[in-house]
This record gives structure tokens, C-alpha cells and sequence, in this order.
């Protein structure tokens, strides 16, 4: 992770040409890849009205849940004609069911596309066949699944997967070009197996050989991409066709306008300012107040993220403490009011905010 953009490689000419997943085409190539109680509606809009991105995908959503339409289930679903081209996300391990929930999805016109999780670690998820246990079923049902979903619907269907389960089962290659055999329309990589979790390394060398598997269809890099010297490097190490980006979108949305400027004329253009950050928070907050369907249920959803954006915008620890209990909006103005008006704290900078911790599952994977 570097902060120098003055000697920032040219963006690569090859990224100022729309790509297509399937039909679909995408306004960027920079993805906003799915952290689940995160990227909801209200943080895809708001993130997606400051420019650059290209797919939205939904956080990962329970075939089986979609089908039996569980209340909490069909909230993920939530979304709004601004946000297209936006996938859903399912995951399972039961082909029929996954391929039931995608046609449930498409004939309601809930998603552009469908994108399934095989790289979930967490033990909820691997415990039912699912997420990146399907990594490890090299016999044929995986690649089955995937063809009964592409089978089920008229839109394109994509995976997003890790390098493999551990470093002795390095399968994502062969899956990525098994996938595009039974019309897969595109593959996300995440550079690290199941195995690692979040820890070590991404494998910009795994990615690439993703890349060089398959074909035709578009490769999306993923993992620890926060600004554009990550994203340039990336795209040279590995030779991806486009980059999902998680934590780092969470703590600086205007990354991808960071990237579009980048590719459209080799310069980033600025960061977001403090300003613009707290307009951001509040704006998300008033979605999230919407999207529930009430100030106390929004708030209480808003105070899952409080915490980084009190440590973005470095505000005192007593703030951080009302925002992570806060219950209505005039509460949310009482605090946050006074910081609007003054501005940055002395030595506040956009490069900091840019690198705020974004926390992940901790301890053994297996444990999660
Ligand atoms: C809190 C959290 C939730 C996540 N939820 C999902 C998910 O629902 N579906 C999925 O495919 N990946 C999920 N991921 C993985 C991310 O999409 C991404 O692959 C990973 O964080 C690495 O990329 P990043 O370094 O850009 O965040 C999640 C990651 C985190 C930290």
C-alpha cells in the first residue's frame, strides 16, 4: 500500500474499454465486491452516486432462505432502480435450490445477474456444502451447480471464489475455466485461500493464473486493493480484467472515482474531503433510517459501522460512544453538528482516512 500518486504508472489503455459481463454492461471496471452487513441499499446508493463503480453485488443471500422468503432474506433484497447493473449474491450447496432462488430473483426482476458465493469461510456458511467448501468437490458437482444456475435464467452468472481451500488444493484455475465451460460469464478472485482467512498475503500470482485459465469471459482481482497505486499494481501483476473492491470502498467510497479518474486521464483526483465524509455518513445514515423502515431500527443498523467512521474522521472517543448507541436522528445532528461546522481536527488528512482499519473475523478460520 503506497501513497505516492506522482509516480503512479499510466492507468492501462486496455481499461478505457467497456467491459461486458455477459450482456450486461458496466459503467466501470472497478466492482463493488460484497461484505455481508455492509454492503446493503443504503451504502450501494450512496456509494454509487460519487461515481466509478461498476457492479453492485449483493452481501451473500441464502438460496433456500429466498425460496421459503424469510422476512430478514428478502429485506438483502431491497433495491432500487439508481443501483443497476446490481447481482445478488446466493449461496448453497443444493443445485436445484440455487437454481431455483436465481429464477425466483430474475422473474421478479430483483437482479441483473447472479452471482454465487464460493468463497465464504465462515463455519455457518462451509457447514452446509456451501461457500468455499465448493472448492473442494472436484468431481463434478460444483461445476453442476453452476451449469443448473446458468441454466435457470436468461441473465449472466458469475462466481466469486477464493484460490482454493488450502495451499495443497489450489483449485480455483481449474474451477474458474470449468465455470466458463458452462457459461459462467465472469469469475472474482479473491487472492487468498479459505485456509488464510484474511490473514497473509494475496496472491497476485494465484489471480493471475485465474486469468490465465479462462478464455474469454472477465476476471475481477480481489483482495487489500485501497487506492489506485494498489489497484495499477494489481492489474500489472496479475493481468485482471477488472478489481472487486471491499474494505477499502468501506473506508473511502470515493475510491472508485479515484479509479475511473485514474483510467479516464492518469490522474486520481482528490480524495474525499472531510466534509464530504461526514455529508456521506449522514446521508447513509438517513438510508438506513429508510431502509428499515424506522429511526430506531436504522440507527441501531447505522451503529454497526459508527466506529470507522469516528476513526476516519477521528473524532473523540465520547463521540464514538453516543454514535455507537445512538437512537434517532436529532441525537445523530446533536453530535455530529458541531463537527460539521469546524471542520478537520488539526493533521487530519484524506491519505489516513483512506487507510481507517476496517475490522474482519478473528482467530482460527475455522471458528468463525
Ligand atoms: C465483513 C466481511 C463480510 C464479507 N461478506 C462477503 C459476502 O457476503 N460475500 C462474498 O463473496 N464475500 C464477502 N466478503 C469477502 C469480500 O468480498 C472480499 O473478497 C474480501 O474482503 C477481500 O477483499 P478486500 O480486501 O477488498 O476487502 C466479506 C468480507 C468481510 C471482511
Amino acid at each position: 500500500m503506497t501513497n505516492a500518486t506522482a509516480d503512479l504508472p499510466p492507468p492501462p489503455t486496455r481499461y478505457r474499454d467497456p467491459l461486458h459481463v455477459g450482456a450486461v454492461r458496466l459503467p466501470s471496471r472497478f466492482n463493488l465486491a460484497p461484505l455481508a452487513g455492509y454492503t446493503n441499499l443504503p451504502f450501494r446508493l450512496t456509494v454509487r452516486e460519487l461515481g466509478g463503480v461498476g457492479l453492485c453485488t449483493t452481501d451473500l443471500v441464502n438460496a433456500r432462505a429466498i425460496l421459503e422468503g424469510i422476512r430478514k432474506t428478502m429485506d438483502l433484497l431491497a433495491t432500487d432502480p439508481a443501483e443497476r447493473p446490481l447481482f445478488v449474491q446466493i449461496f448453497g450447496s443444493k443445485a436445484a435450490e440455487m437454481a431455483g432462488a436465481a429464477r425466483w430473483l430474475v422473474d421478479r426482476g430483483l437482479a441483473d445477474g447472479i452471482d454465487i458465493n464460493m468463497g465464504c469461510p465462515v463455519r455457518k456458511v462451509v457447514a452446509t456444502g456451501g461457500g468455499s467448501s465448493l472448492l473442494c468437490d472436484t468431481t463434478g458437482a460444483t461445476v453442476d451447480l453452476v451449469r443448473k444456475v446458468v441454466e435457470a435464467v436468461p441473465v449472466p452468472v458469475t462466481v466469486k471464489m477464493r484460490l482454493g481451500w488450502d495451499d495443497d488444493q489450489l483449485t480455483a484455475p481449474h474451477f474458474a475455466r470449468e465455470f466458463e465451460k458452462v457459461g459462467a460469464a465472469a469469475v472474482t478472485i479473491h487472492g487468498r485461500t479459505r485456509e488464510q482467512g484474511f490473514g497473509g498475503g494475496v496472491s497476485h500470482d494465484g489471480i493471475r493464473r485465474v486469468v490465465e485459465a479462462v478464455e474469454k469471459i472477465p476476471v475481477f482481482g480481489n483482495g487489500d486493493v485501497r487506492s489506485v497505486a494498489d489497484a495499477a499494481r494489481m492489474i500489472d501483476e496479475t493481468g485482471c480484467h477488472g478489481i472487486a473492491v471491499g474494505r477499502g470502498a468501506l473506508a473511502d467510497p470515493w475510491v472508485f472515482r479515484q479509479f475511473d479518474n485514474w483510467v479516464r486521464t492518469g490522474d486520481p483526483g482528490p480524495r474525499g474531503t472531510y466534509a464530504e465524509r461526514i455529508g456521506f455518513m449522514r446521508l447513509h445514515l438517513r438510508r438506513l433510517v429508510a431502509w428499515r423502515g424506522g429511526e430506531k431500527y436504522g440507527c441501531v443498523q447505522f451503529r454497526k459501522v459508527a466506529t470507522w467512521y469516528t476513526k476516519a474522521l477521528r473524532l473523540p472517543k465520547a463521540v464514538q460512544q453516543r454514535l455507537v448507541m445512538l437512537s434517532d436522528l436529532a441525537e445523530f445532528e446533536d453530535v455530529i453538528g458541531p463537527f460539521a461546522e469546524s471542520g478537520p481536527p488539526p493533521g487530519w488528512g484524506e491519505w489516513d482516512a483512506q487507510q481507517a482499519h476496517v475490522p474482519v473475523p478473528a482467530g482460527p478460520v475455522a471458528h468463525w
